[in-house]
């Protein structure tokens, strides 16, 4: 359907249907109101139960951002970005919350669940206005890699690990890529109950999809490009060390 046949539209539709991945920026600045205007926009998101446990912490450094570019897995892009967003989950002032009543906070994997989901939430919001402004991003699970390291680079209390960051910054025309197929629809949107259909037959289509898409732009030949990708990478466990690291920083995995 072209834009001008669709029945419903909206700037925020508009958005993201046709955002992508951005990793390289100009350098020129955002400018500080347009920062305030994202972040104050995206902290209007849903929080469960009103308990706002995320922190959102901007980084312009450029040596923190060196080295937060290291700890994800030598990401260029967070080097190259004028402004990067670390989106953290935050059960501290929880913690405090309770002690100001002379309680004491009951951690559990629900406390981590409801601080993460937050954190992402209030993120994707971010992005979302960000990308209404023209601007571009990345996000960075890399992050993840060390999170004991990165939360003391970015000073933070017990209780506190950044879950994501974000890369923001004007996008260079000429490297934007196009948009990568999604999965069908079929595959992920169910109505009423999940579907008891085989889903074999729609995810090889989606591999050659998206291998054609890959193809297009010179890269990676595997005609599995999903699932042989996925086969590859998750048959061991990816970041086993988290949990152990999560608790040590304050948070319950059971
Ligand atoms: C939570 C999260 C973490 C991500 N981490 C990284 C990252 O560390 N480095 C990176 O280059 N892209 C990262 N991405 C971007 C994804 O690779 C990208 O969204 C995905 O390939 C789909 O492409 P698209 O956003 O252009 O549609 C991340 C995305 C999400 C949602």
């Amino acid at each position: 359907m072209t834009q001008e046949t669709k029945p419903f539209s909206s700037t925020v539709a508009d958005t993201l249907s046709q955002r992508v991945t951005v990793r390289f920026f100009h350098e020129k600045p955002i400018p500080e109101q347009m920062l305030q205007t994202i972040l104050e926009a995206a902290r209007r998101s849903p929080t469960s139960s009103n308990m706002q446990t995320y922190s959102i912490i901007v980084v312009r450094d450029q040596a923190v951002k060196q080295q937060l570019a290291v700890l994800a897995g030598n990401q260029k892009h967070i080097e190259t970005c004028p402004v990067f967003i670390a989106f953290c989950a935050d059960i501290s002032r929880l913690e405090i919350a309770c002690e100001m009543h002379g309680r004491s906070l009951a951690k559990t994997l629900e406390t981590t669940l409801v601080a993460t989901v937050d954190a992402a939430l209030v993120g994707m919001s971010a992005e979302t206005v960000a990308e209404s402004f023209g601007l571009g991003a990345v996000m960075i699970g890399g992050i993840r890699n060390h999170p004991r390291e990165a939360a003391e680079l970015l000073g933070c209390p017990p209780g506190v690990y950044v879950v994501y960051g974000m890369c923001l910054g004007w996008p260079q025309e000429e490297k934007v890529p196009p948009q990568k197929p999604r999965m069908p629809d079929e595959l992920i949107i169910h109505y009423e109950s999940y579907s008891t259909a085989d889903p074999r037959p729609l995810l090889a289509q989606y591999d050659e999809a998206l291998a054609a898409h890959y193809g297009k732009q010179g890269r990676n030949l595997n005609r599995a490009a999903y699932t042989g990708v996925i086969a590859n990478r998750l048959d061991k466990p990816s970041r086993p060390h988290l949990r152990n690291t999560l608790e040590e920083m304050g948070f319950r995995l059971v």
